[in-house]
């Protein structure tokens, strides 16, 4: 029986691909050879012939699908077994931006008896500087050991596919540290709070940032993050951590990979996150302090940017002065 109804529905198949009419297979004689012929062809097509490419669209993007590392670090952790481990998204060519957090707060790799460690994300670059970028960094991990790259394509609009490369990573290579932080590269990361601040922190099904709550589903199509109703009929999201930088206890990360499963990958990363994270039943939580997570810049000032966790940093500012300034100043209020 399902024997038949699979020759069938083949047999319909071929006829509709290869556009024989129907009257030909009528005039078969031979029947078992034709009959193995027609499976043999038929096997052929269903499992030769590449299903055609179909874009998600502009808000869904490709997601799950088998990413492969092409730089990988796939040892550090297990050697160095951090506590803690940044992962710093940053586009490929922007190798001036990870110079400066290596050489401020990215420097940071004990503290408080705590192992910290950096790594950068990255996607692959495309256009004409391509394999000038890919030599560039082969060299560039070669001197740091700090930087992962997946083989999907790196730009805005693929920032989900990013992170969610970035749980898979963490949950393949580095489940045995307690909490990762993502954060983007235009920030400025007090690690004392911030280790500090986790040492009292719960120890699974823990995500905190800055939680945005009751936040709108955007519908102006002229919006930077419009979604339309078909993509997600609901007004409002789950309440979600803001990307700039938000923190996870490693045992989430195998979770939000199921649960993004049954998820459609909305292109607004921490959005979708939150999507996850509401089909898990779980909560995002606060941080202890209303001020350690700031979208908008802190003016810098000692004082200030040492009741922080992280805070965006205007781009005028000199980065590795204010990390100096910051580091000298031992009593800062
Ligand atoms: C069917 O055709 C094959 C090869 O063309 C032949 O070897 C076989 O004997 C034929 N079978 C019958 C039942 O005619
Ligand atoms: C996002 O990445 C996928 C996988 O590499 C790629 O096919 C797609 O074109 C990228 N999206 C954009 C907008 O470039």
């Amino acid at each position: 029986m399902q024997y038949f109804t699979f020759f069938f529905c083949v047999s319909a198949a071929l006829l509709q691909t290869q556009n024989i009419s129907p009257t030909h297979e009528v005039n078969i004689k031979n029947q078992t050879t034709d009959t193995v012929e027609v499976i043999q062809q038929v096997l052929h097509i269903l499992f030769s012939t590449p299903v055609p490419y179909l874009s998600p669209g502009p808000y869904l993007v490709e997601y799950p699908y088998e990413y492969q590392f092409v730089i990988n670090e796939p040892q550090k952790c297990e050697q160095e077994k951090p506590f803690v481990v940044l992962m710093v998204q940053v586009a490929p060519s922007n190798r001036a931006h990870r110079d400066v957090i290596r050489r401020t707060w990215g420097s940071e790799n004990l503290v408080l008896d705590k192992v910290v460690k950096l790594f950068f994300l990255l996607g692959m670059q495309t256009g004409e500087d391509t394999q000038q970028v890919h030599e560039q960094l082969l060299q560039e991990s070669k001197e740091h050991r700090d930087l992962i790259q997946s083989d999907f394509v790196d730009c805005y609009k693929n920032l989900t596919i990013k992170t969610m490369v970035m749980l898979e990573w963490l949950n393949l290579y580095c489940s045995t540290a307690s909490y990762a932080m993502k954060i983007d590269s235009d920030t400025f990361l007090n690690v004392h709070n911030l280790v500090k601040m986790l040492l009292d922190a719960p120890k699974t099904n823990y995500m905190t940032g800055l939680v945005a709550y009751e936040a709108a589903v955007l519908r102006d199509p002229e919006s930077k993050w419009y979604v339309p109703e078909d993509i997600l009929p609901q007004s409002i999201y789950p309440p979600y951590t803001l990307g700039l930088g938000y923190i996870l206890s490693l045992d989430l990360t195998e979770k939000l990979i199921e649960a993004s499963r049954h998820i459609k990958a909305l292109y607004i990363e921490d959005v979708y996150l939150g999507l996850c994270l509401h089909h898990l039943g779980i909560p995002p939580t606060d941080p202890p302090g209303y001020l350690y997570f700031s979208v908008f810049p802190v003016p810098y000032s000692p004082c200030e940017f040492s009741k922080v966790v992280v805070t965006t940093i205007e781009s005028f500012i000199d980065r590795v002065w204010l990390w100096k300034n910051f580091k000298s100043q031992p009593k800062h209020c």
